[in-house]
Parts: structure tokens; C-alpha cells; sequence
């Protein structure tokens, strides 16, 4: 009440106020000196704390169903500003009351796809696509792409995040930046920083050290920052060492801006982050969506002097420096038509590249368009094209395999289809009645996994091979549950069972697809089938990309941008992350939370331990466990073979020139990853057994073609941050330089004196 009586007194004293210098780009600091507190506030609290302040925008009068908006302030020319979900593709409103058209978006593949990619130039592309969406539907900042380090398997949030190396994730967001903002929209990289679970979220406490945020937590931001700008960045809802993400001055002023040279603007994630005061302090500029409350938290904290003008003024120069480059100020018209079409060949291109061809024995894949194939697993018929969350995006279609296996030629096993035909209306019906009533953020209702005993006998006669899909579909809010999403239930290890007993017994092979948006236990399974395609959720072509690789119009070239370990009690993080609660409430994100201050009763709830350090995926796996893995971090398979021959490590201007020849010495064109690793001394500080410090992705090779991948180092890419003297240090001494095809593999290596 006391806030709206604020804000009409705000409102009402605007026409006096009119007299006001209109924004521009080179008379920012102008227009602060014209603003009034009310304005600075309400500019810097999103478009929530607007409700009662007729105009001055709302996400409803911006774009429906974007997240939110920063306030316009009308007299000084200050346009309203839109910023909507990402990172899989634009998440807004599909449909709009009373108009005829539709709104949908290009529903691309999963950030931990496109790392599978290795592929930087083709992520680009899938950004330039992406980024201009955002433009021809009014939006000006996409929040994404997410970053976060793949830390444990179960988090609920990982298919929105590239990769448990921070080299990896780090050069893939870069590349998404570049691509989104060349259209002359904003990226928001998010969540800033160590927001590496779901449960909790709003108050766990993240316990790291100074290395290990440094080197894991904080690099994945600071090389895709430092390379790509991104106009914004989004804190994380989580404390970390006590204090707030979002309110968390060392890191977000003398780290962010002081060492990195950021320049851009800083927002919270949705009601993140405790005191509206600390966070502006502390350089968080926005806080999104806003409420009333907080504009009346941050009014007065500067009246009270708690807030110094002089930071608050910091923040509402950095956000009018973020609106004077968004396309609504630039005077922007969106079509609100942008080219579908054309951005679905490109989320085809990225799937196709993503795609990790994991097991192939005795050449089962690929199996000719000309085969009858067994289609098993509800999911060929249900495909996933993304995660559930704010990460999802309301695509026009997906492709499912059924669909993709008949486009390319494929003939089904009448007898199977029949009877999933049949099945899945069932089920539909069934999820129908669960799905309609449930948030948004809560695990969808799929069908139950069947094992049709007698279809599978009949199959295995009739059809030339069998394919089975496995899926997994989770998001924002939650952290996987153990039992029922990382491990395969009953039903599907006995389908899995059954199929390849009754196939093998007929001579005949069997195909395992992931449709997963995590890891999902493969050891227990893997030796019944005879190949392993990880798919991850391949956006809304997800049938088509899979089809074209199971027939060999593709060549498989994704890699794994993390290690799978032969069991979850391997995972470094095994011990400090939370592993069942499937008998708890579904809302786990605010679990116990305590409002303004962590408190640290409960270990993986209240509060995480990250005690392996650096040792984060193959960084431990390499050094301490090198039997732990089943598939190492860099591993793919491809239906050709390369070798690899000539490594050269030459000094250059900043670091070092790697180059590698590869020659396609198969019978199919393909593409191959090299993946530069260094081996550092490690005399006087502690470090793993070897580092990913670069990799490149080679273009299609045809049979016997040879081509030179160059691949860059920089010299400061070696340094480890040295927490005695809290700074970034180079060991002297001999460095193995290793370019190989994974974190196991051994290599051709050269040593290098530094
Ligand atoms: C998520 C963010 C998202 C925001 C706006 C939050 O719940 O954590 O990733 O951008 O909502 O929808």
C-alpha cells in the first residue's frame, strides 16, 4: 500500500519532472543527474515493482510470456526494455488473446549438446539464429546461455549447461554470445557463479575454495566474458562461502569488472538475492522481476544512507548503458515473423553434430533406410526435444523418432507399432490428467516403459534389427532423483533385456538411443546392446537428426563434454551432493530456506561441500580413478577411422601454436576433434594429471583427405591460481603438451620447458 501510494507520488510528480534531458547515448550522465531517486530506484527494481505504475511497462505490456522487464521511464526517453528465457531457444507465449497468429520459437538443441558439438563456429550459428528470434519478436535481452559447471550428474539443471570443463563451457558460451548478440540483442550468461544445484537453491550455501572457484566456478564466466561481452549477467540464487551470489562485492565489482574488464550489466536471478541495498552495493545493478517491496527496500536504504548514491548511480548508469544498445531504443520494429523454416535447418545442423555415437560393436551402426526396424520405448514415440523450466521453449513441433525413422526411408515392425500405436493414446490420456494441473517447473508426466513380451518375440523374427529408446526429461527446481531418473527402472532394463535376447538369439542387432537431458547409469546395461547413441534432446528436428544417423546419411562427431563413471559412487562429488528424496515435496527448490543469511544444519541442503576441489569430472578421474570411467570426458566414436600424425608445439606471441595432421582413413567423410591437453609439472603446486587447455574441430574429410587442425594455447591458460599468494602462477619446468582424442586416451605428446 505505502509502495503504491510511493509510486503515485513518483507518477504524479512526473509532469512537473517533464522538462528532463531524453536519453541518449552520449548524454547518460545527464539524464542521471535529471533523474529523481524514485526514478533511479524504480529503473534498477523490474517491472514487478511496476504493477501500480501506470506507465511504466510490465512483462504484460511488453511481450507475453517474457520473464520480465526493466522499467521505461517515459519523460526521459527511457524506453521499457524486455528480457525473455533462454538458453535453449526464446521462451514467450506461443499464442496471444484475440490475434489469429502464432508466436512460436525455434526449439534448438540443449546447451549439453551443443558442447557435444566441439564445434564453436557452428554454435555461433545456432546463436545468430537464436539471437535473431529475440529481435523479430521485440525482446532485447535473451537470458542465457547458462554455463554452469557440470559438477554431479543429478543436478536438475545440466542439459542447460555445456560441460564439467571450463574451457569447454567457457569457448561454448562465447560462441553463443557472439552469435545472439550479432543481431543487436543482449545475453544474459547466468547463473553467476557456483550454482551448481537445484535443491535449496534459494538459500544453499556453497562451500568452495579460492582455487577451485578460480580455476572450475569462475573460469567457465571469465573466458566466455572476456571473449564474447555479454551485455549482462545473471547472478545465481545461491550463497556462496556465506555470502550472496548476488551480493557478493569482491566478486562481482574487483573480480568481474576490476580484473576481467566487464562492462556491461548485472541482474539477479528471479527473486534472487536478500537485501536490495547489499546487492547494488555489491554491483548486482537489477533486481529481477522486481516488487514492490524491494524498490521500497532500496529507496530506503539510499534515504537511510545505508546505499550510497554514488553506488547507486554506478548501477543506473550501467543499465541506461545497456538500454541505449537495445534494439527498442534503437526505434526496432519486429516483424514478430521471423524465418522458422531456416532456423530448423540450422537446429537440425547443430543436433546432427552433437549426436555421440558411444558404443559400435562389430559395425551394428550404421543400418541401412532399406531395414525394417523394431521401434521400442515409449520415448521413440514421446521424443524429448528440451528440459522442463525456465529452459524450455515453445517450439511449433517436435520431430519424433518414429516420424524421423519413416522420413528417412525406414519401414517399422507392423507388430510393434501396432501395439505402441495402441499404448501410447493410453498413456497420453493418463499424463493428460496428471500434466494439466501441475507448475511448470515440476518433472511431466510421461507413459510407463511396457515390456510387450510377445511383440518383442514376434519382432525379432520379423524385423531386421531393433532400436530402443531410453528417455529422461527434468529442469529448473529440482535435482535428479537417483533411483528414479540416473538409474534405468525395472521395466526398462527388462525391456532392454528382453529385446536384445530375442534379437542376438535371431543374429540380429540392437541400438540404444539416449533422449537424455543428463547422464543417465550405463554400466549395468551397455554389454547387451550393440550400439549406444547419446542424443542428448536435439531440439525439435530430434527424429530427423537421429534417423540420419542411425542410416549413415550423418557421421556421427559429437564427443562428451563430461566423463560417464562406471557408477555414481564414483562421481568426485558423490559424497557432497544430494542424492534421494523422492519421497519429498516437489518444490525442493525453497527447501528450508531461511531468509538473508545461510545457515548450516543440514550438509547438501543447507549447505554443499565442494572438498574435491579442482577435481571436478576428469580432473579427478585422470589423477585419482583412472578405472572409474566407462566413458572418458572427449570420447566419441564415428563411422570412419582417423589418424593422427605430426604434432608441433611452436612458441608464438602469447602461448604456443599446436598443430596435429589428420587423415581420414576410412571409407566415409567424417569430422574428428582435437583435443589439446597439458600435463603440468606440478612441483610446487598440486595439479591434476592433465588439463584440457584447447581443441578444434576438423571440417568433413572425405576417405584419405588430410588436413592440419591449428589449435591455439594461451600462455596464461597454464597458470594455476596459487591461494598463498593469491595470484595467478606458472610453475617453471617441463609441460607435456598431449593432443588426443579424449582425457584417456594417450596421445602424441611433446614437452615443452617454460
Ligand atoms: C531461473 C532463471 C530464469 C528466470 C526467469 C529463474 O527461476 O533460475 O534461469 O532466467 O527464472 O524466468
Amino acid at each position: 500500500m505505502l509502495t503504491s501510494i510511493i509510486l503515485s507520488a513518483v507518477l504524479a510528480a512526473t509532469p512537473v519532472l517533464s522538462e528532463g534531458p531524453v536519453l541518449r547515448e552520449d548524454n547518460i550522465k545527464e539524464v542521471i543527474s535529471a533523474m529523481t531517486l524514485e526514478e533511479k530506484c524504480i529503473l534498477l527494481v523490474g517491472g514487478n515493482a511496476a504493477k501500480a505504475f501506470d506507465g511504466i511497462g510490465n512483462s504484460e505490456k511488453g511481450v507475453p510470456g517474457a520473464a520480465g522487464t526493466v522499467n521505461g521511464i517515459p519523460r526521459l526517453g527511457i524506453p521499457q526494455i524486455v528480457l525473455a528465457d533462454g538458453p535453449a531457444g526464446l521462451r514467450i507465449s506461443p499464442e496471444r488473446e484475440g490475434d489469429e497468429r502464432t508466436f512460436y520459437c525455434t526449439g534448438f538443441p540443449i546447451a549439453t549438446l551443443l558442447s557435444s558439438t566441439w564445434n564453436t563456429d557452428l554454435v555461433e550459428k545456432v546463436g545468430q539464429a537464436m539471437g535473431n528470434e529475440v529481435l523479430e519478436y521485440g525482446v532485447d535481452v535473451i537470458l542465457g546461455p547458462g554455463a554452469n559447471i557440470h559438477r554431479n550428474p543429478l543436478c536438475g539443471r545440466n542439459f542447460e549447461y555445456y560441460s564439467e570443463d571450463p574451457l569447454l563451457s567457457g569457448e561454448t558460451a562465447a560462441a553463443m554470445i557472439k552469435g545472439i548478440q550479432s543481431n543487436g540483442v543482449g545475453t544474459s550468461i547466468k547463473h553467476f557463479f557456483a550454482n551448481n544445484q537445484e535443491l535449496n537453491r534459494l538459500a544453499n550455501d556453497a562451500i568452495v575454495s579460492e582455487r577451485a572457484l578460480r580455476e572450475i566456478y569462475l573460469k567457465n564466466f571469465e573466458i566466455a566474458i572476456r571473449k564474447a561481452a555479454p551485455w549482462t549477467i545473471m547472478t545465481s540464487y545461491n550463497y556462496v562461502n556465506g555470502i550472496h551470489a548476488a551480493e557478493n562485492r569482491r566478486v562481482l565489482t574487483d573480480i568481474l569488472r576490476g580484473e576481467w574488464g566487464f562492462e556491461g550489466a548485472v541482474m539477479s536471478d528471479w527473486g534472487g538475492g536478500y537485501h536490495a541495498d547489499g546487492m547494488v552495493r555489491a554491483g548486482n545493478d537489477m533486481i529481477q522481476p522486481g516488487s514492490e517491496s524491494r524498490y521500497k527496500a532500496l529507496l530506503a536504504s539510499v534515504k537511510d544512507g545505508s546505499l550510497s548514491m554514488e553506488d547507486l548511480d554506478n548501477s543506473v548508469e550501467r543499465v541506461l548503458k545497456l538500454i541505449v544498445k537495445s534494439p527498442k531504443f534503437r526505434g526496432y520494429v519486429p516483424s514478430e515473423a521471423p524465418d522458422l523454416k531456416a532456423h530448423a535447418a540450422v537446429c537440425r545442423d547443430a543436433a546432427d553434430e552433437g549426436v555421440i555415437l558411444l558404443k559400435n560393436e562389430m559395425a551394428a551402426l550404421p543400418l541401412g533406410a532399406d531395414k525394417k526396424v523394431a521401434l521400442f520405448g515409449v520415448t521413440s514415440y514421446d521424443f524429448i526435444a528440451g528440459g522442463t523450466g525456465s529452459g524450455d521453449v515453445h517450439r511449433p513441433y517436435v520431430v519424433d523418432l518414429k516420424e524421423g525413422l519413416a522420413n528417412a526411408g525406414y519401414a517399422l515392425d507392423e507388430g510393434v507399432d501396432a501395439f505402441y500405436a495402441e499404448y501410447m493414446a493410453q498413456e497420453e490420456e493418463r499424463c493428460k490428467r496428471i500434466n494439466g494441473s501441475s507448475p511448470w517447473f515440476i518433472d511431466r508426466e510421461r507413459a510407463i516403459e511396457v515390456v510387450p513380451v510377445e511383440v518383442i518375440e514376434n519382432s525379432a523374427v520379423s524385423a531386421d534389427a531393433a532400436f530402443i529408446t531410453i528417455g529422461r526429461v527434468f529442469g529448473e527446481g529440482k535435482d535428479r532423483d537417483y533411483y528414479h531418473s540416473y538409474l534405468l527402472s525395472e521395466n526398462e532394463l527388462e525391456l532392454i533385456e528382453r529385446v536384445s535376447k530375442a534379437f542376438h538369439a535371431k543374429g540380429k542387432k540392437v541400438t540404444v538411443i539416449l533422449n537424455i537431458g543428463g547422464l543417465v547409469e550405463m554400466t549395468s546395461w551397455i554389454d547387451k546392446a550393440d550400439a549406444v547413441l547419446l542424443c542428448w534432446q536435439s531440439g525439435e528436428e530430434g527424429g530427423n537428426t537421429v534417423a540420419s544417423i542411425l542410416s549413415g546419411e550423418v557421421n556421427p562427431s559429437g564427443h562428451l563434454p563430461m566423463t560417464v563413471s562406471l557408477s555414481y559412487d564414483r562421481e568426485p562429488s558423490a559424497a557432497n551432493f544430494p542424492k534421494i528424496f523422492a519421497d519429498k515435496p516437489f518444490n525442493y527448490s525453497f527447501y528450508r530456506q531461511v531468509k538473508g543469511h545461510p545457515h548450516h544444519t543440514v550438509k547438501d541442503i543447507d549447505y554443499t561441500l565442494y572438498d574435491e576441489g579442482i577435481y571436478v569430472g576428469y580432473r579427478h578421474f585422470c589423477t585419482f580413478d583412472k578405472k572409474g570411467v566407462l566413458f572418458p570426458f572427449g570420447y566419441g566414436l564415428s563411422y570412419t577411422s582417423f589418424l593422427w600424425k605430426g604434432l608441433k608445439v611452436e612458441k608464438a606471441e602469447g602461448g604456443w601454436n599446436v598443430s596435429v595432421t589428420v587423415r581420414n582413413t576410412g571409407k566415409v567423410s567424417g569430422k574428428d576433434v582435437v583435443q589439446v591437453y597439458v600435463h603440468a609439472p606440478g612441483k610446487t603446486l598440486d595439479k591434476p594429471e592433465r588439463e584440457l587447455r584447447g581443441f578444434g574441430k576438423t571440417p568433413l574429410l572425405a576417405p584419405g583427405e588430410e588436413y592440419t587442425q591449428e589449435i591455439f594455447i594461451p600462455e596464461n591458460s597454464l597458470a594455476s591460481f596459487d591461494e598463498r599468494v593469491s595470484e595467478w602462477v606458472t610453475e617453471p619446468g617441463r609441460y607435456t603438451f598431449i593432443a588426443a582424442r579424449n582425457a584417456s586416451d594417450r596421445g602424441l605428446k611433446k614437452k615443452v620447458k617454460i
